[in-house]
């Protein structure tokens, strides 16, 4: 009955007349799960343009997102995360400020939004080490100054970003996060509100939304043993959206998700209806959204640092040699993003 609602929905999401779901609405969301390419940096960047005055993070030590951004990220020589996160776990660095860059600057489709962003470094892959080094190194101090060091510590990206949003006038912020949950992405979800947890359809992405869900749920997990009993403030799961979705060709099938797509969306859902008071709202019918295969229009968007907003169907491109063209679908896959989009902020 319930999994209906969300198919339907999806049907009227696509052609822009789906009526808005009532959703908390919050500041910081951390887009996560604990699986390589399944569409975070995706999502977030698609996401990171439909808003304004956003602040957007990248935490993975890839950088895609950063990459996304600025074409000559890779030559490194930008003020990143990093450097806001080691003053919190080395005694005697300075910390930064003003870090964000105006993403306008080096990614013209962005010039006349007023979104920011912050860029990873390579040097992320160190954190999760020294990150433990200096949580350990809190456990010889007496109990009030172990609280007030530990607190420094793991809400050092959230105190950051913080600073970040109000130096620039900002009121929203998006962290795209690496695959791991240690060193900054458990920073991340200190820092969230919120998270939005893209989820492919296979099994592995199943498996590590149940991990997730573990990690955030089991009073022993990484996440959860440093948190001071009074002071429990776990992000909220503000939706799950199923990637890579495809629906069936079947003649007279005119909102049927295909075989596959509809497994997934059963796994997910019994998921989420296991874990209700994760939710924002407890109903998981308020939490999971559908995103299309974004075929051709996906690997320009990609290409171009494009945001599938800006693409128009038939536009075509020449990628590794091979003719790429902007699919019919591509306003379905607009319609969507924007929906997703609209129940964030
Ligand atoms: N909805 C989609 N449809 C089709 N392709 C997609 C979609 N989302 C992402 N992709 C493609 O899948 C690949 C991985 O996407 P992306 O980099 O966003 O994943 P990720 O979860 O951030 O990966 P990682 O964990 O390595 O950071 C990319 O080639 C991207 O273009
Ligand atoms: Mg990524």
């Amino acid at each position: 009955m319930s999994l209906e609602t969300i198919i339907y929905r999806q049907f009227d999401i696509a052609n822009n007349n789906a009526v808005e779901i009532e959703l908390p609405k919050y500041k910081i969301y951390a887009m996560c799960n604990l699986r390589g390419g399944i569409g975070k940096t995706t999502l977030s960047f698609n996401l990171s343009y439909l808003a304004d005055d956003l602040l957007a993070v990248d935490t993975c030590p890839q950088g895609n997102l950063s990459y996304f951004y600025d074409k000559d990220y890779y030559a490194g020589n930008q003020t990143n995360v990093k450097d806001m996160l080691l003053p919190y776990l080395v005694p005697g660095l300075g910390k930064a400020t003003r870090v964000a860059s105006f993403i306008g600057a080096t990614n013209e489709y962005f010039s006349d939004k007023n979104n920011f962003y912050i860029p990873s470094s390579e040097e992320l892959y160190l954190l999760p080490s020294q990150l433990i080094t200096a949580i350990n190194q809190t456990a010889g101090l007496q109990q009030s100054q172990k609280q007030l060091a530990l607190k420094s510590i793991l809400y050092s990206l959230e105190t950051e970003i913080k600073r970040e949003l109000s130096e620039n006038s900002l009121d929203k912020c998006i962290i795209d996060t690496s695959p791991f949950f240690a060193g900054a992405t458990q920073l991340a979800w200190y820092a969230a509100d919120a998270l939005v947890i893209p989820v492919r359809t296979d099994q592995q992405s199943i498996k590590s939304l149940e991990l997730l869900i573990n990690i955030l749920t089991n009073p022993q997990s990484e996440f959860r043993k440093y948190l001071p009993e009074n002071d429990m403030n776990v992000p909220k799961i503000q939706m799950v959206v199923l990637t890579h979705c495809g629906w069936s060709t079947v003649a007279g099938a005119r909102n049927e998700p295909n075989q596959q797509t509809k497994l997934y969306l059963k796994k997910v859902y019994d998921i989420l209806s296991k874990n209700r008071t994760l939710l924002s709202t407890r109903n998981p019918e308020n939490h999971l959204f559908m995103l299309d295969d974004f075929l051709g229009s996906g690997r320009i968007s990609s290409f171009e640092s494009k945001p599938m907003e800006l693409l128009k169907e038939g536009e075509t491109k020449v990628i590794d040699r091979l003719r790429v063209s902007v699919n019919k679908s591509v306003d379905k896959c607009k319609n969507q993003l924007k929906f997703i989009s609209n129940q964030l902020w």
